[in-house]
């Protein structure tokens, strides 16, 4: 048995921030983590390694469709499944050992197993009792099951299995067009397979800016995917290596079945919290399954939890936030969270990147606003790379010009979001980000464009 002024369960991007801060704090801490690596969902079976895919495949896509055009010729490259396989292993390894590294830096102490709380101040890991002043829930979450779908891991697919198939498959089905879908279904569509993605709603990407998701509907249509909207998935069966998906339109009622030789399931995921003993302890739960937190606190003193655990985007950052804010908490200080400015960002080609209100929303609420749009047409480096297809739209208060939203279709989108983050923090107007002298020839410049757009007008449109 040990002593620890702080417990976290689970050592994933949540878990893992919240740690090292706590430590840097002077605070002594362990972390349970029952999985071989550290990281979490994130690290071993998620962002990370979906990203080494994308890379792979975008090269890939490069040679085949742009090095001709640039000059670079010769026989395209062929694709070694098992190599590309491996490659995104030691990314991941990578990445999972440099947490054990700052671990070790941070005399942070991995209880190594599966905890359960049971009782208030103690974890229990394997036969051990660890006595603890506060206790972190940072055990993330799990995809969510569908009704009459099976998941086999081989043939039909959670964002698991996607990324170790045994082969390439022919023909993926996949079910729902989230950031899950539309990433992992960019990645085999490049590897030549026959994408078609089902979604419930008559639009992709829930939630996102319609103008943004209206073009990238078109964009990912033109690279190959076909997409069936406005369909409810039934089930799906899988027999002998193939599977069979069966939909219902919505507008007709009308069922078609799909015959694939993959399914990819990618339709949201849920708060895991399986086996640690809340119901036991008395911990208050919301009705859609997350831990019920005031600031972090459950209703249960000392026990607290953050990330996918409770109410909120479910992303790694966002996590990661909350992680650190509250290791501050924990150590006295005052830990804050500002949910209206978190970024989301979808990491296909091209990227797709949101921070703030949407349109709709601003509409929804009645808000005086002013769009500032600016395509990537008008930038050189865009261009450059034959990557002018999207653009950047910003949101200001009509009367105020103070920043309300940011949505970014195109080059490094994922990047390019984060400048308008800032200002968004600080309060800025778009003027203020128009007024910043941006590089040329940048990507950046297409968000400046964009804020001078909520003026007197862009230069390049
Ligand atoms: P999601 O919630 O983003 O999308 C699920 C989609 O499935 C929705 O469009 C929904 O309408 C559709 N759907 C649900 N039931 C259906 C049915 N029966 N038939 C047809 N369509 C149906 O969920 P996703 O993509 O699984 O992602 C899970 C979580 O992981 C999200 O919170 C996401 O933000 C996060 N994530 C974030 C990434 C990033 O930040 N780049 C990458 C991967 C995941």
């Amino acid at each position: 048995m040990a002593s620890f002024d702080v417990i976290i369960i689970g050592g994933g991007p949540g878990g893992y921030v919240c740690a090292i801060r706590c430590a840097q704090l002077g605070l002594k801490v362990g972390v349970v983590e029952g999985r071989d690596t550290l990281g979490g969902t994130c690290l071993n079976v998620g962002c990370i390694p979906s990203k080494a895919l994308l890379h792979a495949t975008h090269s890939l896509h490069e040679a085949e469709h742009n090095f001709a055009k640039m000059g670079l010729k010769g026989k395209s490259p062929s694709v070694d499944w098992d190599q590309m396989k491996a490659y995104k292993q030691e990314t991941i390894d990578g990445n999972t050992k440099g947490i054990e590294f700052l671990f070790k830096k941070n005399k942070v102490t991995w209880l190594k197993g599966w905890g359960t709380i049971p009782a208030a101040g103690q974890v229990k890991v394997g036969d051990e009792v660890h006595e603890a002043k506060s206790i972190v829930i940072a055990t993330g979450s799990e995809p969510a099951s569908l009704a009459g779908v099976e998941v086999d891991e081989k043939t039909i697919v959670t964002s698991t299995g996607a990324l170790v198939l045994n082969k390439i498959p022919k023909s993926m089905v996949v079910i729902g067009a989230g950031v899950i879908g539309l990433e992992m279904g960019s990645v085999y569509a490049r590897l030549g397979t026959e994408v078609t993605v089902v979604e419930y709603l008559d639009a992709i990407t829930p939630g996102m800016d319609a103008e943004v998701a209206k073009a990238f509907q078109k964009i990912l249509t033109k690279q190959g995917i076909k997409f069936i909207l406005g369909a409810a998935v039934q089930g799906a069966t899988a027999k002998g290596g193939k599977a069979k998906v069966t939909y219902k339109l919505r507008k007709d009622d009308s069922e078609v079945t799909l015959d694939t030789d993959c399914v990819l399931v990618a339709t949201g995921r849920k708060p895991y919290v399986d086996g640690l003993g809340l119901e036991a302890l008395g911990v208050e739960m919301e009705k859609r399954g997350q831990v019920k937190t005031h600031h972090f606190a459950t209703n249960i003193k000392g026990v607290y939890a953050l990330g996918d655990a409770i109410v909120g985007p479910m992303l790694a950052h966002k996590a990661e936030d909350e992680g650190m804010a509250l290791a501050e908490i924990l150590a006295g200080k005052s830990g804050h969270v500002n949910y209206d400015v978190i970024p989301g960002v979808i990491y296909t080609t091209p990227e797709v990147a949101s921070v703030g209100q949407t349109e709709e929303q601003l509409k929804e609420a009645g808000r005086a606003y002013k769009v500032g749009k600016f395509s990537f047409m008008g930038n050189a480096r865009a261009k450059a790379i034959f990557q002018a297809d999207g653009f950047v739209k910003i949101l200001a208060d009509k009367d105020t010009d103070r920043i309300l939203g940011a949505h970014i279709i195109g080059p490094m989108a994922g990047d390019l979001i984060h400048e308008v983050c800032v200002a968004m923090e600080f309060g800025a107007s778009a003027q203020d980000l128009a007024l910043t002298c941006h590089a040329h020839p940048t990507y950046s410049e297409a968000v400046r464009e964009a804020a001078l757009a909520c003026g007197d007008g862009a230069i390049h449109a």
